[in-house]
């Protein structure tokens, strides 16, 4: 299969995706997620294929968010809509019976986060960056954030990064455990080919088998991603939203007014 925005091989049963919009610093588009999502179901459906990678183009950013410039006139309905879009996809990473690895070259922020935290295992270059910086264009996370976060790092943090979008380094996304390694640039992919050999191993039914179990633990009531789509969706009638999003995309600091 070929894609506009991604770049896909296959090599040693090892399936790299890597989203290839360096100009845009992989901001995820309507079109990407859609993209990744068809990539992922690849991945699945190939019998070859034990793992699959996940990573950013260039040397910049693995995802820096959800793309600002086609959301800023979106309305609520519009807004729901595609929290929902990227949360079915990114559930369905989350629930692939293919362990799904991030490589994480840079910055992974808002949606680049989520997308990280979606995968199964997370490692960092030294040069990754990592935030929910959505506060800062009157929004909130909208795939997945609000909730995978404090699974991850616990509540307090979480809900520090989501109030401050405070970027934090590799080294303290480590300590907190939002990542499972951190490498230099040039190892990244190394490392994250010698845990895809690992566990390409291994009984792949067994794989599955984990994946899904571990998911289960998770998968409860209180793991409320509805809640997160409804408010991120309230968030685009706001003109707090309007001035957010319009800064951002002059370049100039928001000045917010709590309407
Ligand atoms: N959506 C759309 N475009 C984005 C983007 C996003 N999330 N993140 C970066 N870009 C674009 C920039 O607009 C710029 O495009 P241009 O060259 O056409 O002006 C290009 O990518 C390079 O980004 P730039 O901001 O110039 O790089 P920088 O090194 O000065 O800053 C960041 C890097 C990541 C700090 C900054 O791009 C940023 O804050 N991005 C948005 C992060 C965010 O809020 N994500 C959550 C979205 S919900």
């Amino acid at each position: 299969m070929t894609f506009d925005n991604l770049i896909t091989e296959k090599k040693d049963g090892i399936f790299t995706i890597t989203i290839n919009r360096p100009d845009k610093l992989n901001a995820l588009n309507k079109n990407t997620i859609y993209e990744i999502g068809k990539a992922i179901k690849e991945a699945e459906n190939d019998a070859d294929t034990r793992v699959v990678i996940l990573t950013g183009a260039g040397s910049k950013a693995f995802v820096a968010g959800a793309d600002i410039s086609e959301f800023s006139s979106f309305s609520e309905a519009e807004g729901a809509g595609l929290a929902k879009h990227g949360h079915d996809v990114f559930k369905s990473i989350e629930n692939s019976s293919k362990p799904v690895i991030a490589a994480i070259n840079g910055f992974a922020l808002g949606g680049g986060c989520e997308l990280a935290m979606s995968c199964h295992i997370r490692v960092a270059s030294e040069t990754a960056k990592f935030g929910q910086p959505e506060v800062k264009l009157g929004l909130i996370p909208g795939y997945g954030g609000t909730q995978r976060l404090p699974i991850l790092i616990g509540r307090s943090k979480a809900l520090e990064l989501l109030m401050t979008a405070d970027m934090i380094g590799a080294a303290e996304a480590l300590a907190l455990g939002l990542v499972n390694y951190v490498t230099t640039p040039d190892e990244m992919m190394i490392k994250c080919r010698e845990i895809a050999g690992k566990i390409a191993q291994q009984a792949p039914l067994a794989i599955s088998g984990i994946i899904r179990c571990v998911n289960k633990l998770y998968d409860k009531e209180d793991v409320n991603f509805e809640t997160e789509i409804e408010e991120f969706g309230k968030c685009f009638v706001t003109q707090d939203f309007t001035e957010g999003t319009t800064a951002f995309l002059e370049k100039r600091k928001a000045n917010f007014k709590g309407v």
